[in-house]
């Protein structure tokens, strides 16, 4: 598949960018400074885009199959992110090309309840902010009338750590295991990713993973 990355040198798009090469791929790393990052892994195309500028996101999606955003924006300007999707979402609708998002865990549900994650203990106080945008991602996304948008909510815990190659997914309830945690490596949050890429099974609905071991 052609695909083009929207934060492509952050934590999250860095392992998407090796998950894809790894298959084979053929991808697009869109940053937005100029000039080729030197962390981009060889056979990575480079483009300079921002994802918050509409004829950006045209122009970087036009011919492609897929267009996954890992965008966070730096602290203080969470809201950019809601944003930045609302660009996204309208110019793939433009495309007609099919967009994933790498979002929060803030809107997922305690097991059992209907408490959303942030206003639960799974959510520190500290990722508040980021959280709350996240849920408002999300809401844009369920708005949106056109895009063929999908929404990968990551575990509560998102952390760089193994390619087991194994993971669970859930809809809109957090994933935990027997002890209560809820945690997905970032390098298996890539491969549920790639895998919804590949075979898609929730368009224009929100997914969930955790690790296969976080069985509760
Ligand atoms: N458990 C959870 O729910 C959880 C935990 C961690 C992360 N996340 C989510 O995962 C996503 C990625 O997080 P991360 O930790 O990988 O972020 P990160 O390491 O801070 O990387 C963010 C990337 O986004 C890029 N970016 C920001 N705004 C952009 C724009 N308008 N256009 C193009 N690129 C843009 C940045 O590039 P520049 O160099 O240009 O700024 C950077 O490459 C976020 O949505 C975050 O909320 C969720």
């Amino acid at each position: 598949m052609r695909i083009t990355v929207f934060g492509a040198t952050g934590n999250v798009g860095t392992r998407v960018v090796t998950e894809a090469l790894r298959r084979g791929h053929d991808i697009t790393a869109a940053t937005r400074a100029p000039g080729r990052p030197a962390s981009l892994p060889p056979g990575t195309r480079h483009r300079t885009g921002d994802a918050g500028d509409i004829a950006d996101v045209i122009e970087l999606s036009t011919g492609q199959d897929l267009i996954i955003s890992a965008t966070r924006p730096p602290a203080g300007s969470e809201t950019d992110l809601v944003k930045t999707t609302r660009t996204l979402l309208a110019g793939v609708s433009r495309t007609g090309v099919r967009l994933i998002l790498v979002g929060g865990a803030a809107s997922l549900t305690v097991p059992g309840t209907s408490t959303p994650a942030i206003d639960s203990p799974y959510v520190s106080p500290s990722y508040r902010d980021i959280a709350a945008a996240c849920a408002d991602q999300l809401a844009a996304c369920r708005a949106d009338p056109s895009a063929d948008w999908t929404y990968l909510s990551p575990a509560a815990l998102l952390e760089p750590g193994e390619r087991t190659g194994r993971y669970r997914l859930g809809t809109d309830e957090l994933l935990v295991d027997a002890t209560g945690v809820s945690r997905v490596s970032m390098e298996d949050l890539a491969v549920a990713l790639l895998d919804e890429a590949e075979r898609p099974r929730h368009r224009r609905t929100r997914f969930t993973v955790a690790d296969q071991h976080a069985a509760a």
